[in-house]
């Protein structure tokens, strides 16, 4: 009887290793995606998907460590991660999609039910709130999915690529022996559709036919202008999605870190997905929708000509940490205008933008040590004012001219 006991705990041990890593790895493709994923709405909720994968993945891991699972990811990464690039091979982000939430989350919810009804409900109690928390968040997901690919999948040729999709996503899975592993591994490797190459990184990023696409924004005009300042501003707000887009690809493209970077990064691109929700949310309280305004998708692309060292670095401390001033100029701005919404989604955003810019000092430094990089922290930012005074939008280049000016003591850090 002991020994059987054993066993049962052992193996629900092994299941939760996989599925903490299924949903931190699911959250990394959901990155690798999101600059392809053409509509606006679906990028939102997919930003939403990416940090709820990091925290499932976290509830998980929380628990194996009570469990004296020292080490989550030993033995289970080098079998999920290559059936995640499996699930990459998508060429369109309906397939993409489809094998996601209708496949791998529709056999990770089977599987947390019955782990949730049939473990040990004194012995294993605190396995079971985590799971049922999961699997709510996991079925409204896909319920989300299924509406979503109902409408994206308009064609006949777009159900069939999709139905091909579903089938070899299916048979990806069953060649790691499903989700927990329990059916044993299947030797025989699963072939996708000819000429099914990953399309990750994207170098652009896709809008909806809805955007009216421009080599840049508007210019900045004055604070005074009132409405068309804050129109302005909230405008920019929503273009954040690159933001997200940026961050999104290093969640994919850096290989190899630990746990708790894709973890901090899943946070950081929600933060950015919700800063563009607010810019959006603003923009229609005073009458307007984001394609209204010319579009640009120009940062996301001159940022993925660099490495995710330079995209990162550029991002958290030379923009992000840029951006404060005007950010406290226009606050103060609002709240003499008795514009109060105004006020708070800019408080909001300052606070996260301080975590962003925390994180930033964390992450650079070890990644530049990941990258092999030489050069000292001094340099490597340096050279980001550059690239950034060389590619931004007006007010970054104005910021990074700024910074880059020999120190006056006029320089602000938020
Ligand atoms: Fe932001
Ligand atoms: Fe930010």
């Amino acid at each position: 009887m002991g020994s059987h006991l054993l066993g049962n705990a052992q193996k629900n041990v092994h299941r939760l290793q996989r599925f903490q890593a299924f949903e931190i790895q699911t959250s990394r493709l959901l990155g690798g995606w999101l600059p392809g994923i053409r509509r606006w709405e679906v990028k939102h909720e997919v930003g939403l998907h990416i940090w709820q994968g990091a925290e499932n993945s976290r509830d998980l891991r929380t628990r194996l460590w009570e469990l004296r699972v020292t080490n989550p990811d030993r033995g289970v990464s080098d079998i999920i991660i290559p059936a995640i690039k499996e699930f990459a091979r998508a060429q369109h982000d309906y397939e993409l999609l489809a094998g996601l939430y209708l496949v791998l989350k529709q056999d990770l919810l089977h599987a947390y039910r019955e782990i949730a009804e049939t473990t040990y409900d004194i012995y294993d109690y605190p396995t079971i709130p985590i799971l049922k928390k999961i699997i709510a968040v996991t079925e409204t997901q896909i319920e989300w999915a299924k509406r979503v690919l109902a409408d994206l999948t308009d064609s006949g040729e777009k159900k069939r690529q999709t139905q091909r999709w579903i089938m070899y996503a299916q048979d990806v899975l069953a060649s790691i022996g499903g989700v927990d592993g329990d059916e044993g591994e299947d030797t025989s490797a699963p072939v996708p559709p000819p000429a099914y190459s990953t399309l990750l990184p994207f170098v652009e990023a896709q809008r909806d036919e809805r955007f009216k696409l421009q080599p840049a924004l508007p210019p900045m005009p004055d604070m005074k202008s009132d409405g068309e300042w804050t129109a302005w501003q909230f405008m920019g707000y929503a273009t954040e999605m690159q933001a997200a887009e940026t961050l999104a690809t290093c969640l994919w493209e850096v290989e190899g870190m630990e746990w708790e970077f894709y973890y901090d990064f899943a946070r950081h691109c929600w933060d950015e997905v919700r800063h563009s929700q607010l810019g959006c949310r603003r923009l229609e309280q005073l009458g307007y929708h984001i394609s209204d305004f010319p579009h640009s998708v120009s940062a996301y692309a001159w940022r993925q000509l660099y490495d995710p060292v330079i995209r990162y670095c550029a991002l958290t401390y030379v923009i992000e940490a840029g951006s404060f001033k005007l950010k406290h100029q226009s606050y103060q701005h609002y709240l003499e205008q008795d514009d109060l919404e105004s006020a708070q989604a800019i408080m909001f955003d300052i606070i996260d933008e301080t975590m962003h810019v925390r994180w930033g000092a964390k992450w650079v430094p070890p990644l530049m040590k990941h990258y092999g990089y030489t050069e000292t922290l001094d340099e490597l930012v340096k050279r980001c004012r550059e690239i950034t005074a060389k590619y931004g939008t007006a007010a970054q280049k104005a910021a990074a001219e700024r910074d880059l000016a020999p120190k006056n003591k006029a320089n602000e850090k938020g």
